[in-house]
């Protein structure tokens, strides 16, 4: 274990998994949901309707339960952005993404226990753990209590704002899944980040 570094608690290997699943759940379900019609059905409507109801309000628990977590356990250190100096990180990683990769460069920003996330990686997970799952959740929470919405807004019924809101953000947490299970294979080997997230060990 000595070239070894220890990055995922066991919190948060079990938060990982259960979110992931959850979120799988969502995505066919949610699909079901915006597709069915009278003549097609990828899953029983009423189904469809428990199984997103029942994962949505699992995935907001789960998600309050990392937040806390997150904060308390001093992982949250991993996601402060420190603003000097930030942007040109990120491009010096996004450029090794797209040049230094493929002529076998040195990644510019290896893993340390002190930094177990790249520039660009750091962004990535504050936008979607602190940005899109907070619309995600609140605006599920609306729709799941449309009594508490307001009966219009932007000049449309309060329903069909924050669904709408829901819908697009539901995309790009999809959209933000493919991508980070893709960089997830860009390890010592195609599955060492994924074993990585199984064991804890680096
Ligand atoms: C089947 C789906 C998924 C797989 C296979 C997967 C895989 C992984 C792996 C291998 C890592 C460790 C490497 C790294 O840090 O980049 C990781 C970390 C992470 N993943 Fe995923 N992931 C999945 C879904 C998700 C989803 C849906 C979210 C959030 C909406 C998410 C958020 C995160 C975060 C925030 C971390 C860093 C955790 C930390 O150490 O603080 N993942 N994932």
């Amino acid at each position: 274990m000595k070239d070894q570094i220890y990055l995922y608690p066991l919190w948060i290997r079990i938060w990982h998994v259960v979110n992931a699943l959850l979120f799988i759940a969502l995505i066919f379900s949610g699909l079901s949901l915006q597709y069915s019609n009278n003549t097609f059905n990828l899953l029983p409507f009423d189904f469809a309707v428990s199984m997103h109801n029942i994962s949505g309000i699992t995935l907001s628990i789960a998600f309050v339960f990392f937040l806390f977590w997150n904060h308390f356990s001093g992982n949250g250190e991993h996601y402060r952005i420190k603003s000097k100096g930030y942007c040109a990180e990120v491009f010096r990683q996004f450029r090794y993404y797209a040049f230094g990769i493929f002529k076998n460069e040195k990644p510019p920003f290896p893993i340390t226990e002190e930094q177990k996330f790249n520039p660009l990686q750091k962004f990535t997970y504050v936008m979607v753990m602190y940005v899109l799952l907070p619309l995600i959740t609140l605006t599920g929470l609306g729709l799941f209590f449309p009594d508490i919405l307001p009966d219009r807004m932007l000049g449309t019924t309060g329903i069909h704002f924050v669904d709408l809101i829901h819908i697009v953000t539901g995309f790009l947490l999809s959209i933000f899944m493919i991508i980070h299970i893709y960089f997830c294979t860009i390890g010592r080997t195609c599955s060492a980040n994924f074993k990585s997230m199984i064991t804890g060990w680096h």
